[in-house]
């Protein structure tokens, strides 16, 4: 009954319907793209310290403020298995996952948990045996505390070893069942002041500690190193003996930047931001390849402002970064303006672009507009300056107030108008080969708890974290059978066919 006034409540209410009538379906794509959903361990696992799990700086954040935590976030831990019913039943190809490196080594180093180490076999397991690949990325946010407080984290370089200790296991542990690996996610926005100030040093709560002026470039530096450490030791390691053959990749958050004014400082000073954010993680395997990653150092236009804080590859390293991706990973949200600023304050991170990154249209961290361009210039930009390296966006998704409607149609023509520009681009010769929408459920999201991403609602009020599709999941599901219309398909049907016996509300 409730699926039957839910569906009716769609009829009345697609106020998209007609308008963005779907011209495509996933048939049009090439054969092999994948699409998937994703999450990260810490924003729906929840359990935080059960099993033998320890706390890593995410926890520490989210108690630093007043607000909510993700202590128990969609309580995953215990409801992994519905959860990949859920997804099975929508049609998912893959799911973006990561690890929680304080459930499998507590204390970042030594000891493997038992308990964390079935928890992740098992959710690996459930995802096979239903015909969804997992990606795994090793590392989204949440180092373990204990190494923050013994070292600082990421700004001492012997987080290179544990990091790669801890691949090693995952290597071991799931390598046989994972084909596609991410190292790090977002280390540039990592490294971004903001986050700088706040990820890089003492579970965030202390803002006066560090110095922003050199630590992300050290902390970036530390990063680029432990993922190539981490990319080799695949390689040498793991990749020829196991049954799957699988890849290494690193994952960047890329806005994509216009020029406040067409005046050419401010064209400059958007290519100077996108070298900056882009430049510095933009990977490339085989041929030869661009900045770090492609060209074993750092755009010049870095070193020459940045100068001495930028910290320096030996020869060795930089021939060991430079060959050590196997994808690139994108997480790509909003787009900026971008302004030339002449008189930067002087040297951190985020004023040594010296460039102002100007909100674009009406965006802001919880309202992102529609603005498909900009992904398909990022892929034609790849495509053209990093040398079309294979692609996986691995994050694109609209946040809505958690509170609204289960009809997200806003989330529907996101997507709809998204996955058609990553089909332009594809048809253009982008090597895009993989599209993960953000995210399968609502999640705890740590900058902004009131806006979510999910297909599915969760109740956080309720105990039982009970999930119900919104429109946008029967949309999506529908997509992913490879029909067309399918905006029309969910405004047509008059009985609960799309998801029939499928999900139980
Ligand atoms: C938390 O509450 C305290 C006391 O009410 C207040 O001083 C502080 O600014 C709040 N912190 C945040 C992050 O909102
Ligand atoms: C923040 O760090 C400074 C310098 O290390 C220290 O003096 C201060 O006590 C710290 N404050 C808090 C709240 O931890
Ligand atoms: C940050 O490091 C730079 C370079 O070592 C140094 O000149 C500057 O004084 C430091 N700033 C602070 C606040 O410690
Ligand atoms: C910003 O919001 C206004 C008013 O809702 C709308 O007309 C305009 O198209 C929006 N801008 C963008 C770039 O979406
Ligand atoms: C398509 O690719 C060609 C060749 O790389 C390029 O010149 C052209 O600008 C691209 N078109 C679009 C719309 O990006
Ligand atoms: C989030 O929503 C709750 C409940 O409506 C409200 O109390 C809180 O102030 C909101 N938080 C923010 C950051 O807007
Ligand atoms: C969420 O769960 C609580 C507790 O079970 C319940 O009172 C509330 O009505 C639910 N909210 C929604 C939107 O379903
Ligand atoms: C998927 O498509 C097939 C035919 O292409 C159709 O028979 C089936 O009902 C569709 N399933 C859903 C859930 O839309
Ligand atoms: C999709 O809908 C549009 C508008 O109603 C229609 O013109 C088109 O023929 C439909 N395409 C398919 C494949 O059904």
């Amino acid at each position: 009954m409730e699926l039957f006034l839910f569906l009716v409540t769609i009829c009345l209410s697609l106020a998209f319907s007609g308008k963005c009538s779907d011209d495509y379906s996933r048939n049009d794509f090439p054969e092999g793209f994948v699409f998937g959903s994703a999450f990260s361990a810490f924003q729906w696992e929840g359990a935080i310290a059960e099993d033998g799990r320890m706390p890593s700086i995410v926890d520490t954040f989210a108690h630093s403020g007043n607000g909510s935590n993700g202590d128990i976030a969609c309580d995953g831990y215990h409801k992994y298995k519905e959860d990949v019913r859920l997804m099975y039943d929508m049609g998912l190809d893959a799911l973006r996952l990561s690890i929680s490196w304080s459930r499998l080594i507590p204390n970042g180093r030594g000891p493997v948990n038992s308990k964390g180490l079935h928890f992740y076999k098992n959710l690996i397991h459930e995802l096979k045996t239903h015909g969804i690949e997992p990606h795994v990325t090793l590392h989204h946010n949440d180092l373990p505390q204990a190494l923050e407080d013994e070292y600082g984290g990421w700004i001492d370089r012997k987080i290179i070893g544990d990091f790669t200790a801890f691949a090693d296991v995952c290597f071991k542990e799931f390598g046989n069942a994972v084909k596609f690996w991410s190292t790090i996610n977002e280390p540039n926005i990592v490294a971004w002041a903001l986050l700088a100030t706040v990820l890089l040093h003492v579970g965030w709560s202390n803002c006066s500690k560090g110095n922003s002026s050199t630590e992300p470039y050290i902390a970036l530096h530390n990063m680029l190193l432990a993922h190539a450490s981490t990319a080799r030791l695949y390689k040498q390691k793991y990749k020829a003996s196991h049954k799957h053959n699988g890849f290494v990749g690193i994952t960047c958050f890329a806005f994509w930047m216009v020029p406040f004014t067409s005046s050419e400082e401010d064209e400059m000073a958007t290519q100077r931001a996108k070298d900056f954010l882009l430049g510095w993680f933009v990977v490339h395997n085989y041929l030869e390849v661009l900045h770090p990653l492609m060209f074993g150092d750092y755009p010049n236009v870095m070193r020459r402002i940045v100068g001495k804080r930028l910290p320096k590859f030996s020869e060795e390293e930089s021939y060991l970064v430079k060959d050590s991706s196997d994808f690139l990973g994108l997480i790509h949200y909003p787009t900026t303006y971008t302004a030339d600023l002449s008189s930067p304050r002087q040297g951190d991170y985020a004023s040594d672009m010296h460039a102002s990154i100007i909100p674009f249209g009406n965006s802001s961290l919880v309202n992102v507009d529609l603005l498909p361009w900009s992904l398909e210039g990022l892929l034609e930009y790849i495509k053209q300056n990093y040398g079309n390296p294979p692609i996986y966006i691995l994050e694109n998704g609209r946040p809505t107030n958690h509170q609204s409607s289960l009809n997200d149609a806003g989330r529907i023509e996101y997507l709809h108008s998204y996955i058609a520009a990553v089909l332009n681009s594809v048809r253009n010769g982008s090597e895009t080969r993989g599209y993960f929408q953000w995210s399968f459920m609502d999640l705890f999201e740590l900058m902004e708890p009131n806006y979510t991403y999910g297909l599915y609602y969760v109740n956080f009020s309720d105990p039982e974290r009970k999930r119900s599709p919104k429109t946008s999941a029967l949309w999506y599901s529908c997509f992913l059978n490879g029909t067309t219309n399918c905006s029309e398909e969910l405004s047509a049907s008059s009985s609960p066919g799309l998801f029939s016996e499928k999900v139980p509300i």
